[in-house]
């Protein structure tokens, strides 16, 4: 056999240098693509470190300024905030107070550095002693109950400055009440990035170390989808878009890049993943051992996230990323 006469394509013409791959490369990881999410506790001069996500920290209103500072200083123009409140109670009340601490948080960032964009995560488990995401009746979660709060919630927080609404609490109908709330109270130029297809996920484990939000019983699974349904995910994102979502989110983000793109595919709107606490302790946990190369397996991830059809990214990694970003240029 003559090797010339085989009709064989080579694609590696377009792999043989660097340049050549950078000039062919479809997909990219833009520091504009990132928002970095923030755990506010009450207090003051604290940096709690969350032993389950080596690097991240709860901090205190105080170091608020510094943090934008650093972020913005690094290119990123979106962060979201989770607050972490002292007290709970069984409506979560906490997250609807105008001096509430994601509230004040919000007006602490915004009269600090006006442009950064603040994204409210509106959802009432980090607020409620039962750690649940609505209030309880009969022994779950009850839906149209919970939607009132949530649309106060929402509301404080345009309030106090919001400029992304970011509703996590998975209640039938939250979007369409808070666009509905959001209107009547004058805040029809708020954006409502909807985490439409969030499912009952293992990888929320650290998060809830961070925003002391387990539930005290049973799990979500009444409320958040099941993480063997894909054509569910459509049903839910179309229902948020109908109802007046401007993004939509997908989450956990690696083991659902499928979902991401069949969401992609089937509709306009921006698209957000959220690379969760859970893949990103993993990721951490290995690098910390030596095990991986955490730059390398880090950008592919979320080269993947862009390549699955992803606009956006919510990552604890952002500022890693970002300052790599910067390296590289
Ligand atoms: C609040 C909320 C959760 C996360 C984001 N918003 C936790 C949950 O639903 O239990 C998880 C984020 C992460 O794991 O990084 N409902």
């Amino acid at each position: 056999m003559n090797i010339e006469d085989l009709q064989f394509k080579r694609h590696r013409r377009l792999r043989q240098s660097a340049f050549m791959r950078d000039l062919v490369r479809e997909n990219h990881v833009h520091t504009d693509d990132l928002i970095y999410p923030l755990f506010i506790v009450e207090g003051e001069k604290i940096r709690n470190p969350i032993i389950s996500m080596p690097g991240i920290e709860q901090i205190s209103l105080d170091y608020l300024p510094s943090e934008v500072d650093e972020l913005l200083s690094l290119g990123i123009k979106a962060v979201l905030l989770f607050g972490v409140p002292n007290e709970k109670d069984e409506i979560g009340s906490g997250a609807f107070h105008d001096h509430g601490i994601v509230q004040k948080a919000i007006k602490t960032i915004k009269q600090h550095a006006p442009k950064m964009l603040v994204v409210a995560d509106t959802c009432l488990c980090e607020y409620t002693d039962h750690g649940h995401c609505g209030v309880i009746m009969n022994g779950d979660v009850a839906n149209d109950e919970s939607l009132e709060i949530h649309v106060k919630t929402a509301i404080s927080q345009a309030r106090a400055g919001a400029d992304i609404i970011a509703p996590s609490n998975m209640m039938d109908g939250f979007v369409v009440a808070i666009r509905k709330g959001l209107d009547e109270a004058g805040f029809k130029h708020v954006p409502i990035m909807s985490y439409a297809v969030k499912y009952a996920s293992a990888f929320y484990g650290p998060f809830r170390d961070a925003a002391e939000s387990a539930p005290q019983f049973g799990d979500r699974k009444t409320y958040q989808m099941d993480p063997a349904n894909r054509r569910e995910a459509l049903r839910e994102a179309h229902s948020d878009l109908s109802e007046g979502a401007d993004f939509l989110i997908v989450k956990p983000g690696m083991p659902y890049l499928d979902i991401i793109r069949d969401v992609r595919n089937e509709f306009n709107v921006p698209i957000v993943a959220y690379n969760v606490s859970g893949e990103y302790s993993m990721v951490k946990a290995a690098a910390l051992n030596g095990w991986i190369d955490e730059k390398k397996i880090v950008m592919e991830m979320h080269t993947a996230f862009k390549r699955a059809g992803a606009d956006l990214i919510i990552t604890y990694f952002a500022k890693d990323i970002a300052k790599w970003l910067n390296e590289e240029k």
